[in-house]
């Protein structure tokens, strides 16, 4: 949460403005409750603030414009304590006005600083927890007159979680961060350096990039990057590259980032399959650097997760388990972090995130780690946290996902893991080789399914237009058809403000039947005909369970399923595809569904109320 950029360039100029403005439009999917400027030079600090969306502080900036610099930082604020004023949004500045500084995360310690601050005659202007960041920096900065080493000395005081960035009136040349726990990368550009909350801060302007550890402070000038750890010993960041494409984190046409990326979904899916066969047809995860043997050894899989990742681990519990004969438990990071879990070292703990940086599920992971298990991430933000302190990564490549509510990121998610299961069940002999093959043959030809399916979405969008006022949807589903049911009652709560749950269909006459009444929208996803007749059916009687106590169906159904078209009032067909697959076309109606409701009725798709997009708060 919270979305922040560092800039520092060669001379004075328009362009740290400029950086700043572009990161921070960029970054909006982080927060969007207010924003802010500071540029540093020789006169000193200038600074801009406003509550509201980033137009709020572009409308001000077009009226009263800050000058030419050469530094920056920005910030763009998903609150957390304070409400979002103009006085809350960041840059905080100093008591004296000797530093701005722009902060991400929860400072837990700030009661206790805030009231020694007071006591030292020091008068808040906000009801931040980052202003008494400022203010003990300015003070730490008068008595040693070196601001990396005043911001180590402020780091070490503080508790909690946090990103702070900070520029000194008296020194518009340098720009310096700390790092607990909350996120930041460092982007190298020719003369001229970066740093952000994450790499779309920078991803238009350089694609070099350090990773940076924990309790680390950074400074950057216009031509150099120094790292130290908080007790000030120098630390050596590892390099990357990101191969994002920057322009795939704009529009692209389409009015709002939700549309553009679910359109971007079949690409989504073919680049997270890519390249991982070799010319013999083995499946090979490069990335996985956790030792053969010790996979195979694994006696039970643990997936962490929140959120839409949470149910495409969800969708992955089925698949591993059926090909790789291995338990797999699912569990929102949350839950498991404060629960005492039994993990051991031969427990393998699969955290899946889209933005690497979602705090629950660092939380998670380092329990995980601590207890002796292996941590494998599903992630898609290079350099990122989870990545960074995980066993190994394997990439999702969905590339940058702006609009708040996840959807090509859950594609890809799905997507990852299923190579995670066909690869163990190779590994561990659970299936043969040509089983694999045909289920990666069948996987290949996904994206091209996926595109059918937005190919055909008149009939959702007239469904959407016609349904703006309900209050309530219920969506049902079995199997893998279930954790989609719950995706896509979770993309209409957050997209439209409608309630909605999603339902294990077998759990409806043990109590959510109650619920059904004349005209009740009810969505169900009907699993493929061909193969596992059950449980089609059990899914066609409990449409006619609903119906019959006067629900509205709306049908999710494999083309040519004629007997679940007899009992829809209305059906949306998607390409006929293996089970365990079909959570990849199943779920793309539901959520153009939501996205086609939301604007229907008026509302902001891509920052929908009180989200953001990564969580970095517990
Ligand atoms: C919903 C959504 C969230 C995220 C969740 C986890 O549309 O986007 O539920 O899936 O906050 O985020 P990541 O994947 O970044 O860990």
């Amino acid at each position: 949460m919270c979305g922040i950029i560092g800039y520092v360039g060669p001379g004075v100029s328009d362009r740290p403005l400029r950086v700043a403005r572009e990161a921070l439009a960029r970054l909006q999917y982080r927060g969007y409750d207010s924003a802010g400027i500071a540029v540093a030079n020789s006169d000193g600090l200038s600074f801009i603030k406003r509550a509201g969306k980033l137009s709020v502080l572009e409308e001000a900036l077009a009226a009263d414009p800050l000058p030419p610099a050469s530094a920056a930082i920005g910030h763009t604020r998903w609150a957390t304590h304070g409400g979002p004023t103009d006085a809350n949004a960041h840059p905080q500045l100093s008591y004296d006005g000797a530093v701005a500084v722009v902060h991400n995360g929860i400072l837990e310690n700030h009661q206790v600083l805030r009231q020694e601050l007071i006591e030292a005659g020091i008068e808040f202007q906000s009801e931040t927890d980052s202003e008494a960041a400022a203010h003990l920096l300015a003070r730490a900065y008068a008595e040693l007159g070196d601001l990396p080493e005043a911001m180590r000395a402020v780091a070490r005081r503080l508790e909690g979680t946090f990103t702070l960035l900070a520029v000194a009136q008296d020194n518009p040349r340098l720009v310096v961060g700390a790092r607990r726990t909350s996120p930041l990368v460092v982007g190298l550009g020719e003369g001229e350096n970066f740093l952000g909350s994450d790499v779309a801060a920078f991803v238009a302007q350089t694609d070099r990039a350090l990773e940076l550890g924990q309790d680390q402070v950074v400074t950057i000038t216009a031509d150099a990057v120094e790292v130290t750890g908080f007790d000030g010993r120098p630390v050596r960041a590892r390099e990357f590259r990101v191969d994002w494409d920057a322009s795939a984190a704009v529009k692209g046409g389409f009015a709002t980032f939700m549309e553009k990326e679910i359109h971007d979904q079949p690409t989504a899916v073919r680049d997270t399959l890519l390249g991982r066969l070799t010319p013999t047809g083995h499946l090979q995860l490069d990335e996985l650097r956790i030792d053969e043997s010790v996979l195979r050894s694994v006696d039970k899989i643990v997936v962490i997760a929140c959120g839409t990742a949470a149910y495409a681990g969800h969708v992955a519990k089925y698949a591993i388990e059926h090909w790789c004969r291995v338990p797999v438990e699912v569990e929102l990071a949350h839950e498991f972090r404060y629960r005492d879990p039994v993990v051991t070292s031969k427990t393998l703990v699969v955290a899946i995130s889209q933005s690497g940086e979602t705090m629950d599920t660092i939380m998670a992971v380092r329990h995980a780690r601590e207890q002796g298990a292996r941590v494998l991430s599903v992630v898609n933000t290079m350099g990122s946290t989870i990545a960074r302190e995980s066993d190994a990564a394997l990439y999702t490549h969905a590339g940058p996902e702006v609009a708040v509510a996840s959807t090509k990121a859950f594609l890809a998610q799905i997507a990852a893991t299923y190579l995670l299961g066909l690869y163990l069940a190779q590994l561990r002999g659970t299936m043969f080789p040509d089983e694999v093959r045909a289920v990666l043959r069948e996987l290949e030809q996904m994206p091209a399914k996926i595109e059918r399916v937005i190919g055909g979405g008149d009939a959702i969008r007239e469904l959407a237009a016609s349904m703006k006022d309900v209050e309530s949807v219920l969506f049902l589903g079995r199997h893998v058809g279930y954790p989609v049911a719950m995706e896509g009652a979770l993309k209409l709560k957050e997209l439209a403000y409608i309630h909605a749950e999603g339902f294990a269909a077998g759990e409806l006459k043990h109590g959510p039947i109650a619920l059904i009444d004349q005209g009740q929208a009810v969505f169900v996803v009907v699993p493929s005909p061909r193969g596992r007749d059950v449980l089609h059916d059990k899914v066609l009687s409990n449409i006619q369970e609903v119906r019959a106590r006067g629900a509205r169906t709306l049908v999710v159904a494999e083309e040519g399923d004629q007997a679940a078209a007899a009992h829809a009032d209305q059906v949306f067909w998607v390409p006929q595809t293996p089970t365990l697959l079909a959570p990849l076309v199943a779920v793309v109606p539901l959520q153009m569904f939501a996205c086609a409701v939301a604007t229907v009725k008026g509302l902001d798709v891509d920052q929908p109320r009180n989200l953001a997009k990564s969580v970095t708060v517990e």
